[in-house]
């Protein structure tokens, strides 16, 4: 079982009860729907990609199943699956975005910039048609750049985008190898930070991550009960932006004026910030 970046605050902060209802909008291998249950809570888990819900289910031990229902969906449909489900209204909703190691390292779909040979899918649901590969092999030299600068705000973004232009002038990006090539052509120099910059701002758009983030948060506050909460791990600034100007344009409340953060762990770990979302 994976035990993810700040899971106690989570737990501690959504107050999790016997018997509440609450809905893991992230599932991934479960780690916080465990907790909950674990409190006696019931839980809707959500997760785009069908093999983490797939994998889940055996991971999660058969006296919890009653109290727990799976659903392969996206978040931005949490309102409506959450009603379909009869989970409503809600007394939490956690959102923990971004991949599970699991999928970074096992997936075989091009996450990692040091999974070479690996496919560029970068797809978190294989029944999304848009891929990576199809970003990098026919957008614009302009659209590649908005998509590199607006999604990680990389400096080298222009340069990067110019170097794919030519790469892909005589031959099609394939596999992950090839678009590390571009990077380091375009930089003069191998730079994981880049690399790492570069490939979360494709599967940012091959998955709609903004879009669906908005989505996601606009259907959890009209779910949730008068006294209810939202909690959302974030791992990247933009995103985190987005949780913050939501609140704050829908009038709802932010609870901690700061963002909740981890100090241990690896760089990503490190990254992570929990907001808390209330309606006012
Ligand atoms: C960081 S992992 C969650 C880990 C999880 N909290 C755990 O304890 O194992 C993020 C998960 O969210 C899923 N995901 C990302 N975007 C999604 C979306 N729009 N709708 C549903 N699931 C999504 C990913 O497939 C991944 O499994």
């Amino acid at each position: 079982m994976h035990t993810p970046v700040l899971l106690e605050q989570v737990v501690e902060a959504l107050d999790v009860k016997k018997d509440g209802l609450y809905v893991d909008a992230t599932f991934g291998e479960g780690g916080y729907s465990k907790a909950m249950l674990d409190k006696g809570a019931k839980v809707l888990g959500l997760d785009l990609d069908a093999e983490q819900i797939n994998n889940s289910k055996f991971i999660i031990q058969n006296s919890e199943l009653k109290n727990l229902k799976l659903i392969e969906g996206n978040f931005g449909d949490i309102e409506k699956v959450a009603k379909e489900n009869n989970f409503f209204p809600v007394d939490g909703v956690v959102f923990d975005l971004g991949l599970s190691m699991k999928q970074i390292n096992q997936s075989g779909r091009g996450f990692s910039f040091k999974k070479l040979n690996e496919p560029l899918d970068m797809r978190m649901s294989l029944k999304t048609e848009m891929t990576a590969k199809y970003l990098l092999n026919h957008l614009s030299e302009a659209e590649l750049y908005e998509v590199f600068a607006k999604n990680s705000e990389e400096i080298n973004s222009q340069n990067i985008a110019r170097e794919i232009i030519v790469r892909r002038s005589f031959k099609k990006l394939e596999i992950v190898g090839n678009l590390i090539n571009c990077i380091d052509r375009a930089i003069g120099e191998p730079d994981k930070n880049v690399y790492k910059r570069i490939f979360q701002a494709l599967r940012i758009q091959v998955n709609e991550e903004f879009e669906n983030l908005k989505k996601g948060l606009d259907g959890a506050a009209r779910i949730i009960k008068n006294n209810g909460k939202i909690a959302v791990v974030t791992f990247h600034s933009l995103e985190d932006r987005i949780v913050k100007n939501f609140s704050k344009s829908q009038g709802l409340k932010l609870l901690n004026k700061k963002p909740i953060t981890n100090r241990r762990g690896r760089s990503f770990e490190k990254s992570a910030k929990l907001r808390l979302i209330a309606l006012k």
